[in-house]
């Protein structure tokens, strides 16, 4: 029997172009990669080997320049970017190395703002914010500005926004990057959590710690996908 797939890419690449349409280089060479719903699942690599790439085309942020990719189902590859956006807002959470949070807005209003986007009234989304910030234990902070906040309250309040939308799948680019490790380790946490409760996980990451809590890892040497190992999680159930 198949597990139904969250994610689906055959033959993916991605070339990019000097502004005068020159070729520049071959980010992805031609990626095929299946992701189970449910599955948490790390990127690996060495800088430069195509894992932000990856991970935007995984994320609808970019489109490949050749391949197919289907998210639940769905060829993201060729419809309209009206239909990519909607799609993406719904079931897609993005969590960016850079957090990008608005510096205006306090933590409540950072994490609700895929719901103004998507026209939900004011009263559910406060709720439905309030619900996401108790997630990642930032109840006591939501009237602070981003640069009121530690580099991992920031980024649990990114995380908040990311979930905030009720994705089926997380995507974070170096979630624990610019954390130090007892920080990094509680995001993990977070992170975890929401695995068990049956959310797709995506991450990119240089740290062994973090692929250790996934249950698989791929590795991406220039462009091209050269390691597909299951991660400690899933041999420790296997064995079970
Ligand atoms: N917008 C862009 N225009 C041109 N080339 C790019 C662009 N973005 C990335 N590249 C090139 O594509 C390749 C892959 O870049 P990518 O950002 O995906 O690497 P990465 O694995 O995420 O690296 P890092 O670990 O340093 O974040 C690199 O050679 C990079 O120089
Ligand atoms: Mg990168």
């Amino acid at each position: 029997m198949h597990r139904e797939l969250a994610a689906e890419l055959v033959g993916i690449r991605r070339r990019y172009n000097h502004p005068d349409g020159s070729f520049m280089v071959d980010a992805l060479r031609g990626i095929d990669l299946a992701i189970p719903s449910g599955q948490y699942i790390a990127i690996m690599g060495a800088s430069g080997s195509g894992k932000s790439t990856l991970m935007n085309i995984l994320g609808c942020l970019d489109r490949p320049t050749a391949g197919s990719y289907k998210l639940d189902g769905v060829d993201v590859a060729t419809i309209d970017d009206e239909r990519l956006s909607h799609i993406r807002g719904r079931r897609i959470g993005f969590v960016f190395q850079a957090f990008n949070l608005i510096s205006e807005l306090t933590v409540l209003e950072n994490v609700e703002v895929p719901l103004l986007y998507q026209g939900v009234p004011r009263r559910e989304r406060r709720q439905r914010a309030l619900e996401k910030i108790e997630i990642v234990g930032l109840t006591d902070r939501i009237r602070h500005r981003p640069s009121e906040l530690s580099g991992g309250q920031q980024q649990r309040t990114a995380i908040a926004r990311a979930l905030v939308s009720n994705p089926a799948v997380l995507m974070a680019d170096e979630p624990t990057g610019n954390l130090d490790s007892a920080t990094g380790v509680a995001i993990l946490d977070v992170i975890d959590a929401l695995h068990a409760q049956g959310l797709t996980v995506v991450l990119v990451t240089h740290d062994e710690r973090v692929s250790e809590r996934s249950q698989r890892i791929i590795r991406l040497s220039d462009g091209l996908l050269v390691v597909d190992q299951l991660g400690g999680r899933t041999q420790l159930a296997a064995s079970a």
